[in-house]
C-alpha cells in the first residue's frame, strides 16, 4: 500500500489528534462527505473505490472525532444511521422492527472474543464464579441483508435493509430466489399471523464465476466479487434479470412477529426457521464462554477458504432470548451480538511495473509487480495477469490502483482496476514483439490465448525446462539428470542445448554442487545409454509445442525417418489423419528454425541413433486379450499413465473386477477391489510386474 498521506480521504489515517474546534468542524464535514460518497458507491452503485479497511478507518476517525466533540455531531452524520439510502426507483418499506447492525471486533481472536464475553457478563452483573454464558456462533455471510415478511404463512414482502429504518421493496426480485420459500412449511400447525425472516442474500463463488463468464461472453459488465454481484442482481429494476442470476440465501434471525410462540433460545429460533423451509447454515454452533467462541473462530478460520461462499467473519450471539432482552441495545447495535472479522481477502494497492515472464512452453505471462500489500494473511508483491487478453480486458496499467484478492492458497489476482484513481499519462499494456529473454519473435496463434516466444530450445528461460523434458523418463530417459543439475548446467553456461549434454565429461559433473564421484559416473553412463533410443521418443524429446507422446508416435510411424519428417511441409503434415492445422504449423515452424536444425544435427553427431521404425503390427501387443482393473496408488505411475501403458500394449482397462478380469493391478491403500479380486481368485500384480509384462517383446 502507498504511504498514507495525511488528510487523505482515500487512505487510512493515524488516530485523530485532538483538533481545535474550527479544524475539527472542517475535518468532520470532509469525513461526512467522503463517507457519504463511499456509501453511495458501495450500497447504491455497487462500485466502491476504497477498500473496506480504508472505509472503516474513515468511519472510525469520524466516530473518534465526534466522541471528542459531541456538540459537532450533525444529524446527517453517517454515524447517525446505518447503511445507504433506498434507491428512489424502489418503493420504500418501513421496518417496524429496525434492522440493526452488529458491532465489529477486528481485534485478535482471543482478545476480541474475551472482550465481548467480559462486556456481556458485566452488563448482566455476573461474578467470576458464575457459569459461562451460552452463545450461538454463526458465520458472517458476505452478501446483502434482507427482511422477508410472511403473513399467514405466505411471502408478502421482501425488503433490503436500507438505512435500517427504511429499506427498498424488492419483493418481485426476492420471489425469484429459489432458496426462499414462497409459503412457510408449518406442517399441520397454523402458520404465524405475521413473521419476518431476516437473513443474507449472497452468491456462491462458483456461481459468481459462471455469471461473470456469461457476462463477459455477452459483452456486459462483470462484477468485482460475489458480494457486489449479489447486490447488483438483487437491485435490478427488471426482476426477469434477477431471475437469471444465481442468488442464494441464509436465514439468521427474526424481525416483526405476531401469533407465534417464541422459543427460549436463538438456536431454537434458527432450528424453527430451518423447519419453515429456509436454508440455515450448518456451521452454527452453541458454545460456552469466551473459550468456546475462540475455538469456533479458529475452526472456521481453518475451513473458510473451502466454503463454497464468501464469509468475512463470524458472529457471536447470546443464545438465551431472555438474556438478549436484558442486554438490550446501544444506539443501533445490540449488546448481545458481535461480529468478529477475518483479515480482508481484498486490498487496494498500486501497480509498479508489469513484467513478462517466459514459461516452460515459451508462453509469455505478464506479471504485475505490486506495492507490497498485506492481504489474505500474507504480503503480496506479485500478481499474475495470465495473458494479454486478460490484461486488455481488465486494462491494468503501470501506476494503476487495483483491487488484489488472495483467498487461501490461491495465487493472488488482480480483481479490477479503480479507474477513478488512474494517474495521468498511463499507457495500455502491450505484449512485447520480441521475447524479453532471448529476443526471438513472439508468436500468437489464432484461436489460442496467449503469446509465445518462438526461440524454443534456444531461449535460456525455456532451456532448463526443455532440458528436463528432454531428459525425462518418457523422452530420452537420462536417469539422474534432475532439476538441481540442469539448473546448475544452464546457470554455469555449461549447456546451451540438449546437444551439449553429450559433450560433458565426468570431470564437468564433478565440478557441480553436491556431486560425488559415483553419481558423476552414473550420469555419464546414463547419457551414454540414452543414445540408443527410438525415433518416436526422440521426436517427443525435442519438445515441439503441441507434440505429445502419441503425436510423436504417429509422426514416427508415418515418416519412419527423421529426415523425411524434417522435410515435410505444412500440407504433408495436415494430410496425416491425426495432425491438425495448429499442430502442423507448430511442427513445420520448429523444423524450419535453423537453430533447431543445428541442435538436431549435433545430437545425431553425438551418437544418438535409433533402430528402423517397424511397421506397427495391427492389433497385437504384449497385453493383447488381457483385461486389467486398477486399485490403490502405484509407486511411480499415475493411474492415467498406467492405463495408457496398458492400452498401448493392447490390453484393456475396466472399472470393476469380474471373473473375466485377467489381472488386478494393485498399489498402496487398495480399495475393496482387492478383496473382491481375492475372492474371485483373480491374480494380483504390482507395478513392477506389469512393467515386466509390457516390456516383454510381443509374441
Ligand atoms: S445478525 C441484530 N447474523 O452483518 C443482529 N448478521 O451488521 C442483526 N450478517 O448486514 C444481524 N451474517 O446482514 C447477523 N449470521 C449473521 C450474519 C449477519 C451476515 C450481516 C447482516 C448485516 C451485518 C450486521
Amino acid at each position: 500500500m502507498q504511504n498514507p498521506s495525511q488528510g487523505s480521504l482515500f487512505f487510512s489515517e493515524p488516530p485523530a489528534p485532538s483538533l481545535a474546534p474550527a479544524d475539527a468542524r472542517e475535518r468532520l464535514a470532509a469525513l461526512r462527505d467522503a463517507i457519504a460518497t463511499h456509501d453511495h458507491r458501495y450500497y447504491v452503485l455497487d462500485a466502491p473505490i476504497v477498500s473496506d479497511a480504508e472505509y472503516d478507518a474513515l468511519y472510525r476517525e469520524l466516530q473518534q472525532l465526534e466522541a471528542q466533540h459531541p456538540g459537532l455531531i450533525a444529524p446527517d452524520s453517517p454515524t447517525q444511521r446505518v447503511g445507504g439510502r433506498p434507491l428512489p426507483e424502489f418503493p420504500a418499506v418501513r421496518h417496524t422492527v429496525p434492522m440493526l447492525s452488529i458491532r465489529t471486533e477486528t481485534d485478535t481472536e482471543a482478545s476480541g472474543a474475551r472482550a465481548f464475553d467480559a462486556r456481556v457478563r458485566r452488563e448482566l452483573g455476573l461474578e467470576e464464579n458464575d457459569p459461562p454464558i451460552a452463545y450461538l456462533a454463526e458465520l458472517k455471510f458476505d452478501g446483502l441483508a434482507v427482511s422477508l415478511r410472511y403473513e399467514n404463512g405466505v411471502l408478502v414482502q421482501g425488503a433490503t435493509r436500507g438505512d435500517g429504518e427504511t429499506g427498498e421493496n424488492i419483493t418481485q426480485n426476492i420471489r425469484t430466489i429459489r432458496a426462499i420459500p414462497l409459503r412457510l412449511n408449518t406442517g399441520d400447525a397454523p402458520p404465524p399471523a405475521t413473521i419476518e425472516i431476516r437473513g443474507e442474500v449472497y452468491m456462491r463463488r462458483a456461481d459468481f464465476e459462471k455469471l461473470n463468464d456469461r457476462q463477459r461472453a455477452a459483452g456486459e459488465k462483470t462484477f468485482v466479487n460475489p458480494r457486489n454481484s449479489a447486490a447488483g442482481s438483487l437491485r435490478q429494476l427488471d426482476s426477469s434479470i434477477t431471475a437469471k442470476r444465481p442468488l442464494s440465501f441464509f436465514a439468521y434471525g427474526l424481525g416483526e412477529m405476531a401469533g407465534w410462540k417464541l422459543p427460549e433460545t436463538h438456536g431454537d429460533v434458527l432450528d424453527a426457521i430451518e423447519r419453515f423451509g429456509f436454508p440455515v447454515d450448518k456451521h452454527r454452533q452453541r458454545v460456552l464462554g469466551a473459550d468456546g467462541l475462540i475455538a469456533f473462530h479458529q475452526n472456521i478460520a481453518a475451513l473458510k477458504d473451502t466454503l463454497p461462499f464468501d464469509i468475512d467473519g463470524v458472529v457471536y450471539k447470546v443464545d438465551s432470548l431472555v438474556l438478549q432482552q436484558q442486554l438490550g441495545f446501544v444506539t443501533r447495535e445490540p449488546r448481545w451480538a458481535v461480529a468478529h472479522k477475518y483479515p480482508a481477502q481484498e486490498q487496494f494497492t498500486t501497480v509498479q511495473q508489469i513484467d513478462v515472464q517466459v514459461g516452460r512452453t515459451g508462453k509469455l505471462t505478464p506479471v504485475a509487480k505490486l506495492s507490497p500489500v498485506f492481504v489474505g494473511g500474507v504480503t503480496v508483491t506479485n500478481a499474475t495477469l495470465h495473458n494479454e487478453d486478460e490484461i486488455k480486458r481488465k486494462d491494468v496499467r503501470v501506476g494503476d490502483t487495483v483491487i488484489v484478492r488472495r483467498a487461501g492458497d490461491v495465487i493472488p489476482e488482480i480483481v479490477a482496476v479503480v479507474i477513478e484513481r488512474r494517474p495521468e499519462g498511463t499507457h495500455a499494456f502491450e505484449m512485447p514483439r520480441q521475447c524479453p529473454v532471448c529476443g526471438s519473435a513472439v508468436i500468437r496463434e489464432e484461436g489460442v490465448v496467449g503469446a509465445y516466444c518462438s526461440g524454443e530450445l534456444f531461449c535460456p528461460a525455456q532451456r532448463k525446462q526443455a532440458l528436463l523434458h528432454f531428459a525425462g523418463r518418457r523422452a530420452m530417459d537420462i536417469e539422474g539428470l534432475g532439476d538441481k543439475i540442469v539448473e546448475q548446467l544452464v546457470d554455469k553456461e555449461m549447456v546451451q542445448s540438449a546437444a551439449d549434454l553429450y559433450r560433458l565429461t565426468q570431470n564437468d559433473f564433478l565440478g557441480l554442487d553436491r556431486m560425488a564421484e559415483k553419481s558423476a559416473a552414473n550420469l555419464c553412463a546414463a547419457l551414454e545409454k540414452s543414445k540408443l533410443t527410438t525415433l518416436d521418443r526422440f521426436i517427443f524429446a525435442l519438445g515441439i509445442r503441441h507434440v505429445g507422446e502419441a503425436t510423436a508416435r504417429d509422426l514416427a510411424q508415418h515418416f519412419r525417418s527423421l529426415d523425411a519428417l524434417m522435410a515435410a511441409d505444412g500440407a504433408t503434415l495436415v494430410a496425416i489423419h491425426e495432425i491438425g492445422d495448429v499442430m502442423a504449423e507448430s511442427i513445420h515452424s520448429f523444423f524450419s528454425e535453423p537453430r533447431n536444425r543445428d541442435i538436431i544435427a549435433a545430437l545425431c553427431a553425438a551418437g544418438i541413433h535409433w533402430p528402423d521404425v517397424a511397421v506397427a503390427a495391427t492389433t497385437s501387443g504384449p497385453l493383447t486379450g488381457l483385461t486389467f482393473v486398477l486399485t490403490g496408488t502405484l509407486p511411480t505411475m499415475s493411474r492415467d499413465e498406467a492405463t495408457r501403458r496398458i492400452i498401448e500394449a493392447d490390453g484393456k482397462v475396466t472399472g470393476s473386477v469380474s471373473k473375466k478380469t485377467s489381472y488386478v493391478l494393485a498399489g498402496e491403500v487398495p480399495g475393496s477391489t482387492l478383496a473382491k479380486a481375492q475372492s474371485l481368485k483373480v491374480p494380483i500384480l504390482d507395478e513392477a510386474a506389469l512393467l515386466r509384462m509390457i516390456e516383454k517383446p510381443a509374441s
